[in-house]
């Protein structure tokens, strides 16, 4: 992590009727939450939630963090992969705050990716009714979306997320610095992300994208701090005039239609950021095919998306018809019409409630490689 002397960060607030509460980006965040924690008037034990490998990189020096401002500090891990957001990792760890005796203002650091943050924030929602919650992203995916809105969840039976609440972080802070032990490949599924707020809502973000993808990939502290403070301050604007999904939250989903369906299709072999990339280049062509996006638009999401290392074409052996078919059944929808967030240009789309099979169809047969 960099030295405290080239400490710099930018500042999101997002103001709730539940309160409100900063999201910080920066470079070495991660050595201030200690001093962060005090400031916020936190005393009693704090549970670090983490992963084995996230422990070794980040995790025991977090922990020295804390103690060195005086908080007694306990580290849980739970082992990597989606497969631990389930009911039974969170009563295993209601076990182990019961045993290291957590209290009722003990925060609980969730430190990860949106595996953790969303298991670390389910356990902290509903252990003795909920415990403060400080969220400390590790993925671009997590510093961009999870961490921020307050969704948190588990997973139940055959459902995603299907078991959870809305439990809004006391504070997020994103330390850039750790990034730089992000496998590529998980980097490359948070810009997907990242390009999806470009064309959601903000042009200017897409263009910087565009221009300097390289430093981006390269992992400039400077650019890349840029493009997560603007994500996340088009995911805190979002959700402060949104917070409980029952509208303009929705256009947070684009891409994610088609995107949950290949998920689906793929057996979730394909990752949720390259489904995202391919679910939003669905959405720009069936947008074109309707009249209301231009070409050279999908053109140029298209190769933003390509540039930034994620498909285009759909992986050998997915039909579209399987794409469609499971879509219809993520939706459980009787007759042949989905719903889609389409875009109008960059930095603008639109909720279009039924969009006709035939187009999507057409579209998704256009991305077949
Ligand atoms: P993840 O949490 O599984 O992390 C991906 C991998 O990267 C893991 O193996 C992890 O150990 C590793 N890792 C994390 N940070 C690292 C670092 N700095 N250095 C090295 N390795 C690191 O995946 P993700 O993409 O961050 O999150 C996906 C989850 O987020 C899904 O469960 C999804 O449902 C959820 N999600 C939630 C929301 C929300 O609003 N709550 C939004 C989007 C996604
Ligand atoms: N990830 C979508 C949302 O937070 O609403």
């Amino acid at each position: 992590l960099a030295a405290n002397n080239h400490y710099k960060m930018k500042n999101v607030k997002i103001d709730l009727a539940s309160g409100e509460y900063d999201v910080q980006v920066g470079e070495g965040l991660l050595e201030q939450v200690g001093s962060t924690l005090q400031a916020l008037g936190f005393r009693q034990k704090a549970v670090i939630i983490t992963n084995p490998w996230l422990r070794g990189l980040y995790g025991s020096r977090l922990k020295a963090n804390l103690e060195e401002v005086g908080l007694e500090t306990v580290l849980l891990e739970v082992p990597d992969g989606e497969e631990e957001k389930s009911l039974v990792r969170a009563g295993l760890l209601y076990d182990r705050l019961a045993e290291v005796q957590a209290e009722r203002l003990s925060p609980i650091l969730a430190l990860g990716g949106g595996v953790i943050g969303d298991l670390g924030g389910f356990v902290a929602a509903t252990y003795m009714r909920g415990l403060p919650l400080i969220q400390l992203p590790t993925t671009l995916l997590a510093m961009v979306d999870s961490s921020i809105g307050g969704k948190v969840a588990v997973n139940h039976g055959r459902l995603k997320n299907n078991i959870g609440a809305f439990y809004q972080p006391r504070r997020v802070m994103a330390d850039v610095a750790v990034l730089r032990s992000l496998p590529v490949f998980e980097y490359e599924n948070g810009l997907a992300e990242c390009i999806k707020y470009g064309v959601i809502m903000d042009a200017g973000l897409f263009d910087l994208m565009e221009r300097r993808l390289g430093e981006i990939k390269s992992g400039s502290v400077e650019v890349v701090e840029e493009v997560i403070f603007r994500c996340a301050s088009i995911k805190a604007a979002v959700v402060e005039k949104d917070e409980r999904d029952l509208g303009l939250r929705n256009i947070l989903n684009f891409g994610h239609t088609a995107g949950h369906g290949l998920e689906s299709v793929s057996d979730f072999k394909l990752s949720h950021g390259r489904a995202v990339a391919l679910g939003m280049m669905t959405a720009c062509k069936i947008a074109e095919k309707m009249g209301v996006f231009p070409h050279q638009g999908s053109a140029r999401v298209q190769a933003l998306i390509s540039a930034a290392g994620l498909p285009v074409t759909l992986p050998s052996g997915i039909t579209p018809e399987q794409v469609i078919a499971a879509m219809q059944h993520d939706k459980k929808k009787a007759e042949n019409r989905l719903r889609f967030v389409l875009p109008r240009k960059i930095g603008e789309v639109f909720v279009q409630p039924e969009v006709d099979g035939i187009l999507v169809r057409e579209a998704l047969e256009e991305q077949i490689g």
